[in-house]
C-alpha cells in the first residue's frame, strides 16, 4: 500500500512564542486506511490538521518538521503547488457544516463557484459536475437541491454536500475534522457510511473526532494527542483493549459513558 502522507516531527508554534502548541508530531497515512486522531480540547488536532492542508497563516504560526504527500514535501512547497494539492488531492471536511456555506446563496450557485474557482470549466459544465457530485452521494432531487437556500437543508445534507464536493477532485486523502459532531444520530451514521465507502475506494482518511465510538467504527490505527504531543499509539483493536496511559483509558472511559454505554 503506497504511503500518501508522512508527517515528521512537527512542531508549530504562535509566533512571536516559543513554546509550541504542538511538539514532534509523526505520523504516516496510506491508501485505503484510516488514522483517527483523539485527544481532548485544546489538544492541538486541528492546528495538526490545518497544517497539513497549509491553512495556517505564516504571520501568526512558526511550522517545522516535514509533511509529505507521497513523496512531495508540503512545508516548502510554493503557493502554486499549494493551491493544485490542498483542497483537491487532499481534501477536509470541517466540523460545522452550516458555516461552511454562505447562506444568502443557492447551493447550486456556490458550487458552481468553487468548481470554477479550481478549474477551467464554464458555468454549464460546472452545474452539471455539481449535479454529478451530489447524485454519486445518493443526495436525492439534485437539481431541487442545488436551487436550495443552506438555511432550508438540514445538517446532515449540507455535510454531505461537503462530501460531494471533496471528492470532486478525487482526493486521495480526506481529514475529516469532527464531521460527524454536529449531526443528529441518523445523519451521522450517513456520513460515516459515505466515509467508510471512500476509505474501501482507496481513500485515504485521517479522522479528528472526541468520540470514540466514530474510531472504533472507521479507524484502523489510532493517535492519542495531549497538550500538543502524541501520547499513545496503536491499533484500534489495542487503543480500545490495552490502553496504557492513563489519560486514554479516561478518554475512552468518558467516551463511552457519553455513548450511554453503547459503542457500535
Ligand atoms: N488561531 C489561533 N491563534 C492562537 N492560538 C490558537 C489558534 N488556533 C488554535 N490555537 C491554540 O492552539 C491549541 C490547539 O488548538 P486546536 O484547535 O488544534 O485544538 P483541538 O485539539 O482541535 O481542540 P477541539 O477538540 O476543541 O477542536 C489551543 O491551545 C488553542 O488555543
Ligand atoms: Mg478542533
Amino acid at each position: 500500500m503506497t504511503e500518501l502522507l508522512k508527517v515528521s516531527k512537527l512542531c508549530i508554534g504562535l509566533k512571536p512564542q516559543t513554546f509550541p502548541i504542538v511538539k514532534n508530531v509523526s505520523f504516516a497515512l496510506r491508501e485505503g486506511t484510516s488514522l483517527a486522531v483523539v485527544g481532548e480540547s485544546g489538544s492541538g488536532k486541528t492546528i495538526t490538521c490545518k497544517s497539513i492542508m497549509q491553512l495556517l497563516n505564516p504571520k501568526t504560526f512558526q511550522v517545522s518538521g516535514s509533511i509529505r504527500y507521497r513523496k512531495t514535501e508540503l512545508l516548502t512547497m510554493d503557493e502554486k503547488g499549494i493551491r493544485a494539492l490542498c483542497g483537491s488531492k487532499i481534501a477536509m471536511i470541517v466540523q460545522n457544516p452550516m458555516t461552511a456555506f454562505d447562506p444568502t446563496v443557492k447551493i447550486g450557485a456556490q458550487i458552481v463557484e468553487t468548481l470554477m474557482a479550481h478549474q477551467r470549466i464554464s458555468k454549464r459544465d460546472a452545474y452539471a459536475s455539481g449535479i454529478l457530485a451530489l447524485q454519486k452521494m445518493n443526495l436525492p432531487r439534485c437539481e431541487q437541491l442545488m436551487d436550495s437556500y443552506p438555511y432550508t437543508l438540514s445538517g446532515g445534507m449540507l455535510q454531505r454536500i461537503i462530501i460531494a464536493l471533496s471528492l470532486i477532485h478525487e482526493p486521495d486523502i480526506i481529514i475529516a475534522d469532527e464531521a460527524t459532531t454536529s449531526l443528529d444520530v441518523k445523519n451521522q451514521n450517513m456520513v460515516l457510511d459515505e466515509l467508510e465507502k471512500m476509505k474501501r475506494n482507496g481513500i485515504a482518511l485521517l479522522l479528528v473526532t472526541h468520540d470514540f465510538g466514530v474510531a472504533a467504527k472507521l479507524a484502523d490505527n489510532v493517535i492519542v494527542m495531549r497538550e500538543g504531543k502524541i501520547i499513545e499509539r496503536g491499533t484500534v483493536y489495542d487503543i480500545f483493549e490495552s490502553p496504557r496511559e492513563a489519560y486514554t483509558k479516561e478518554l475512552l472511559k468518558a467516551s463511552i459513558l457519553k455513548r450511554g454505554n453503547c459503542i457500535d
